[in-house]
């Protein structure tokens, strides 16, 4: 897809992920979905599953929740739409995947196993609230406000939560992990890796470092703190520049149309190719003086 800046090619992609997913990649305002100036909006896309025609629709009222709609029955949730259409958004600021800090990654990972493994997609809100939870405790009995067995349940809870998330994540990982390497080989990049470092919190451990918790008044262990490692021989994190080793990915990627993650079938993820083609001309130099994108 190309277009004149300003075109609407975001926004028509914006549109495909609010009609998929029930929310926009690209602004946590629905508000901000809706035309200047006018008072509603809303998105209808027809689409294919595994051989049955499907419809959705998606509307936003200013002032109002978003309605969802599938082959004309209203959903609980707009949001509830991610269980029935995986999409996965890959735009440029998602480099920052490869280049950005592990919390970037962690969150990576995070929506990648939630469209993976929808059964286990609660895992990483749940133990993100015991952990607060814990945390807190930790800060209270760090102030003398509250003994120290307060904690106790949420170091179970922690525990219990933090070895399914880990145990959730090397899934996902092992299961992006070939389509991962295919893509660096077609490259010339040999020695891909993609896997997930850590391992399950346990009682005993987090409990032997109570005392340090307690000082710092957070957890200092547990999937929180966890890295998801991308290597071509050696990591990728520090050599991930515009133009080299990421850019031929996106080249490739709108030339020979192939999604990134594969699950059972090339159709039940939905690649954006059309955001890294943009990228992937710019960075090439085709746009300067041009006009377009
Ligand atoms: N809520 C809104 N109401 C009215 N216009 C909007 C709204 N949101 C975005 N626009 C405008 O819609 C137009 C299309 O924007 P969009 O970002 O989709 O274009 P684009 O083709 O992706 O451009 P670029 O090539 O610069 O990335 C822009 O002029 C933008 O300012
Ligand atoms: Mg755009």
């Amino acid at each position: 897809m190309t277009g004149e800046n300003g075109a609407g090619k975001t926004s028509l992609l914006e549109a495909v992920h609010v009609g998929t997913q029930g929310f926009s990649p690209r602004t946590r305002s629905d508000a901000r979905l809706i035309r200047d100036g006018e008072e509603a909006a809303s998105v209808q896309l027809n689409l294919t599953r595994a051989g049955v025609r499907h419809r959705v629709r998606v509307k936003l009222a200013s002032g109002a929740g978003k309605v969802a709609e599938l082959d004309g029955t209203r959903l609980p949730s707009a949001e509830s739409l991610r269980r029935e259409f995986p999409t996965l958004v890959f735009t440029p600021d998602r480099l920052a995947v490869v280049k950005g800090g592990p919390a970037v990654r962690r969150a990576y990972l995070d929506r990648s196993l939630t469209r993976l493994f929808p059964a286990r997609s609660g895992l990483p809100q749940d133990y993100a609230a015991a952990l607060a939870q814990r945390n807190a405790g930790l800060r209270r009995v760090q102030l003398g406000l509250s003994p120290r067995e307060v904690v106790t349940p949420w170091t179970e809870r922690v525990a219990a939560l933090g070895a399914g998330l880990v145990e959730a994540r090397r899934d996902a990982a092992a299961a992006l992990e070939p389509g991962f390497c295919n893509h660096l080989a077609r490259f010339g990049l040999p020695g891909g890796r993609l896997s997930y470092e850590g391992d399950p919190p346990t009682v005993e451990a987090l409990e032997a470092r109570l005392e340090t918790d307690v000082s710092r008044g957070t957890t200092g262990l547990g999937p929180h703190l966890d890295d998801l490692v991308l290597a071509a021989g050696r990591e990728l994190r520090g050599s991930a520049r515009r133009g080299s080793s990421v850019l031929p990915c996106w080249r490739s990627s709108w030339r020979r149309p192939s999604c990134f993650l594969r699950r059972r079938s090339c159709c039940s993820t939905t690649c954006f190719r059309s955001s890294t083609f943009v990228a992937a001309r710019r960075w090439r130099g085709h746009s300067r003086g041009s006009g377009r994108r």
